[in-house]
């Protein structure tokens, strides 16, 4: 590992760790939704922007020359070469729910590239961390993903984005795909989900219309932990979908969701 990525790697294990906390530990009894964004489903509470201001002072405070990009708004261009990417609650549904499956998502990129993410998942009590080329932990532990199942045993994750116009199509997928796997899980959190592929929780996942600051961290925890990941055969790189699993389910999954035009309304 590179100093500067030990570096990078140490202050997003501190934000998110002191992220996680003010949320586990601050969060309202009466906590109800302050705004929504892109559809009336798409909410966002005062806790999301709470820990999202404590991760970029935290960052800005050691980091001062690094770009920032946060959901909540943060946007900051930077000189360093270096930007994070921040998602200060994945699973806001769930957290004003009561639910446990939420976490904060922090990556740093140097150039562009992801070089280490970190996703803090308080209720679980697991922090997910990783460095480029330097493998996958789970609280400290190496994480591996599980060698790829038969097709029709694979357990497979996914989520619905809030455009509510979309979901129809994704239910479709959902139908098409169902009959065809061991099962389906929707956790809430893209970012445990593709933390839980690192960790053999989950055979695969896939979800379509993901941001980066959904997928950063988990999506280099997922490949550090063996998995592959990417999106339409086609364009690999389009953020329309976000597809992760082993070696041997991933090309047959990708496939299945090509043939039916997972990305298409
Ligand atoms: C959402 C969660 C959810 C996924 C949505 C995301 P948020 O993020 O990751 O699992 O299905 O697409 O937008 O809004 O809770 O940070
Ligand atoms: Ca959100
Ligand atoms: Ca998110
Ligand atoms: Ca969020």
């Amino acid at each position: 590992m590179t100093d500067l990525n030990g570096e990078l790697l140490q202050i997003a294990l501190d934000a998110a760790q002191r992220a996680g906390a003010l949320l586990r530990d601050g969060r309202p009894r009466d906590l109800d939704v302050a705004a929504t964004k892109s559809s009336p489903i798409d909410v966002v509470t005062e806790m999301d922007l709470a820990a999202e201001k404590l991760i970029t002072g935290f960052i800005a405070e050691l980091r001062p020359d690094d770009g920032l990009l946060g959901e909540e708004g943060a946007s900051v261009e930077g000189s360093s070469g270096v930007r994070w990417i921040i998602d200060p609650l994945d699973g806001t549904v769930n957290y004003l729910y009561g639910l446990p499956c939420w976490a904060v998502s922090i990556a740093a990129q140097r150039d562009g590239q992801t070089v280490v993410g970190v996703v803090e998942a308080p209720m679980r009590r697991e922090t997910y961390q990783a460095v480029l080329g330097g493998g996958a932990r789970v609280n400290g532990e190496p994480a591996r993903c599980r060698p790829a199942p038969a097709f029709e045993q694979a357990l497979i994750g996914t989520g619905f984005g809030y455009l509510t116009e979309r979901r129809a199509a994704q239910a479709e997928v959902v139908r098409a795909l169902l009959p065809r796997v061991r099962d389906i899980r929707r956790g809430g959190s893209a970012a445990i989900d593709l933390c839980d592929v690192g960790c053999g929780r989950l055979d695969g996942y896939y979800e379509r219309g993901l941001n980066p600051w959904d997928y950063a961290a988990g999506d280099l925890f997922a490949r550090e932990a063996g998995a592959l990941t990417g999106g339409r055969p086609a364009d690999p790189a389009s953020p329309e979908l976000t597809v992760a699993a082993p070696p041997g389910l991933f090309e047959p999954l990708q496939g299945l969701l090509d043939e039916l035009g997972a990305w298409h309304d």
